[in-house]
This record gives C-alpha cells, sequence and structure tokens, in this order.
C-alpha cells in the first residue's frame, strides 16, 4: 500500500483511505469492517460525521476476527468547532476516542478554523452548526489556543500527529510561527473543478501533507442537494476518455489525479464494490499531459463552504 511519511513522527499515512462522512449510521460498521477486509486501513471520521460509535465497532470487530491489529490501522478523527477552547480539547477528544474503543488517534485535525459556542455533548452531539434556536453563535477562541491544547493531546498520547483541516495558506503560515508542534497534515477540498494548485505548492514546501476530501467534485454533494448543478466529473468528456484508455473507471481516474501526485485520498462509499474499486486506484500511472489535461477542469468551484451557513464564516473569502 502506498504511503506518506509523515515528517515529524515518521509514520506512514495510507495514501487511499476510507471517508466516513454520510456514511449511513444502521450500516456504519458493517462498511467499516468490510472496508478493512477489502484493505483499507485509512479510516477518515469526526465527531461531526455522528457515526464514530459504529466506525469503531466494525474496527472491533475486524480486530476480534483478526483481519488486523490496531497498530496497522491509521484512524483520523477532528475537532469540532464548538469544543475550540483549550479545557474542551481535551474533554471532547476522550469521549471521541471512547466512541471509537480506542485509546489514541492516529491523527486529530481541527476541522474548521472556526469556533462556536460549546455545546456540552450530554445536551446535543454531534453539535453541528446551529444552536437550538437555529443561531450560529460564535466564540472568541483563538487558534493558538486551541492549537497549544491540540499539542497538549500529542504530549498526552491520545493523537500521535495532529493537523489542520480547511485552513488557507495565511492561517497555515500564522500556526507555523508558534506551533511547538507543526501540523503534519492538511485536509481540504481538491477535486479537478477545485485543483487548488497554490495550496498545494505550500503545502508542499512546508513538508505539511496534503488530504483531498471530495475527491468526486459534486458527486458528494448530490444527496445533500449541494452540488451546484455542477455536471458529474465522471461524465467529463476528459475523465472518460482516459479511463477508457487505461481500463480504468473514472472514479479510479480521479483518485489517480491526486494520488499520483503524493495527495492522499479518502473516498467515501457506501457500496462494497465501489469502494473495492475505489481502493485500487494505484496500480495504473497516468501521463503528465493526461494530468494536466484534468487539472485544466479547474472553475475554482467550492462546494464545501461554511459561508453558505452564514456570512461571517467566510474562511475561504
Ligand atoms: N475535512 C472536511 O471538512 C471534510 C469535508 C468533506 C469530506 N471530508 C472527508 O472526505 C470524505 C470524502 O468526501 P465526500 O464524502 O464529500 O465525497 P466523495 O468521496 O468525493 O464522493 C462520495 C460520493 O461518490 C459516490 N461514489 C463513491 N465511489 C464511487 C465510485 N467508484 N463510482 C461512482 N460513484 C462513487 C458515493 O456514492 P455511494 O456511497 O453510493 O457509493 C457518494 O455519492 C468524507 O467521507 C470525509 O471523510 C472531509
Amino acid at each position: 500500500m502506498s504511503t506518506i511519511v509523515l515528517k515529524r513522527t515518521g509514520q506512514k499515512m495510507p495514501l487511499v483511505g476510507f471517508g466516513l462522512w454520510k456514511v449511513t449510521k444502521s450500516s456504519c460498521a458493517d462498511t467499516v469492517y468490510e472496508a478493512i477486509k477489502a484493505g483499507y486501513r485509512l479510516f477518515d471520521g469526526a465527531g461531526d460525521y455522528g457515526n464514530e460509535k459504529e466506525a469503531g465497532e466494525g474496527v472491533r470487530r475486524a480486530i476480534q476476527k483478526g483481519l488486523v491489529k490496531r497498530e496497522d490501522l491509521f484512524i483520523t478523527s477532528k475537532l469540532w468547532n464548538t469544543f475550540h477552547a483549550r479545557d474542551h480539547v481535551k474533554s471532547i477528544t476522550k469521549k471521541q476516542l471512547e466512541l471509537w474503543g480506542i485509546d489514541y488517534f492516529d491523527l486529530f485535525l481541527v476541522h474548521f478554523p472556526i469556533a462556536l459556542q460549546y455545546v456540552d455533548p450530554a445536551h446535543r452531539y454531534p453539535p453541528e452548526w446551529f444552536d437550538d434556536d437555529g443561531k450560529v453563535r460564535l466564540q472568541n477562541t483563538p487558534m493558538q489556543e486551541t492549537w497549544g491544547a491540540m499539542e497538549e493531546l500529542v504530549d498526552e498520547g491520545h493523537a500521535k500527529n495532529i493537523g489542520l483541516s480547511n485552513c488557507s495558506g495565511a492561517l497555515i503560515l500564522d500556526v507555523l510561527r508558534y506551533a511547538r508542534i507543526e501540523p503534519q497534515v492538511l485536509q481540504v477540498e481538491l477535486h479537478p473543478y477545485l485543483n487548488q494548485n497554490a495550496l498545494v505548492n505550500l503545502a508542499k514546501t512546508l513538508g505539511v501533507a496534503i488530504t483531498a476530501y471530495s475527491s468526486f467534485g459534486p458527486q458528494g454533494y448530490v444527496e445533500l442537494s449541494m452540488d451546484k448543478g455542477a455536471p458529474s466529473l465522471m461524465n467529463v468528456n476528459a475523465v472518460i476518455k482516459i479511463s477508457q484508455k487505461h481500463e480504468k473507471t473514472p472514479a479510479q481516474v480521479l483518485l489517480r489525479w491526486a494520488t499520483q501526485r503524493g495527495i492522499a485520498v479518502v473516498p467515501k462509499s457506501n457500496d462494497v464494490k465501489r469502494l473495492q474499486e475505489n481502493l485500487q486506484c494505484d496500480s495504473f500511472d497516468l501521463d503528465q499531459d493526461e494530468i494536466e489535461s484534468i487539472s485544466a477542469l479547474n472553475i475554482d468551484l467550492r462546494l464545501n463552504n461554511p459561508a453558505e451557513i452564514d456570512p461571517r464564516l467566510a474562511i475561504f473569502a
């Protein structure tokens, strides 16, 4: 399995992992178990996905049946916006570890550089974006405080690696000014409609590994009616032509476009056949002109933008 070596710890992060957002809660344990059986070793979860307990059940079953050991897996989770205050970072991470039934995360990411007012998990979990009255309530916790608490997670063994998600260049550079433990991974929306070339170049220069999310672009947003009417990347001529030439599926071509450049991917599928197909995206190479023709599809189409929830959340402005 191809991996990326993380700079600080030397830990190997699989280049292809499994994304847990929108994985149906009732079938999540089975899906995770099947994914491990198919060969997945990285799982990309988050408190916000509401299926950490079920994902953990799938992991436990695979370990009990002898398919893998805990140390063979790379489990990622994320800190939700309502837990950015120093004390809340530690308490929620412990709760998330309990839900998963594990005692450390391989990678823990700040999900968004957005601090929202604390919500007691006993009251509502996951807390999501809106308060009980439907309002978005900001909280004045600076990233420096949150990052300091993330570093303590590493000190105390709750996370082996820490990183950022949904951050742009200026914020990454700022975190590096005060970080005692540098972010190891940056996870961002990245697909041919949003190729993020400048951010990829910056991360590579800094030695921060990149994970692309929503590799299939609009596909992952159709079920949420958030695809903005963009044509499916799987039906675009350039992608179809390349997939026919290599006798691969359009999904495999879209994933290879990222992994061949050292960008990790975490495709999600509720379907066992498709999740196997996605994992097998590494067995061929695209020509340079094929990579470029896919990159040329860029239209800076961002599908996951909190500014559409509330204009005060315009983190990509
Ligand atoms: N950090 C963040 O803020 C953030 C935000 C978004 C996502 N993520 C992470 O990235 C992961 C992936 O992103 P995503 O969930 O937006 O979507 P995605 O993986 O780009 O696309 C998923 C969609 O593609 C379909 N699909 C999967 N494999 C396919 C194949 N081989 N052929 C045809 N269709 C296929 C799935 O349908 P079926 O399920 O029916 O197969 C689903 O509709 C998430 O699960 C999450 O872990 C992180």
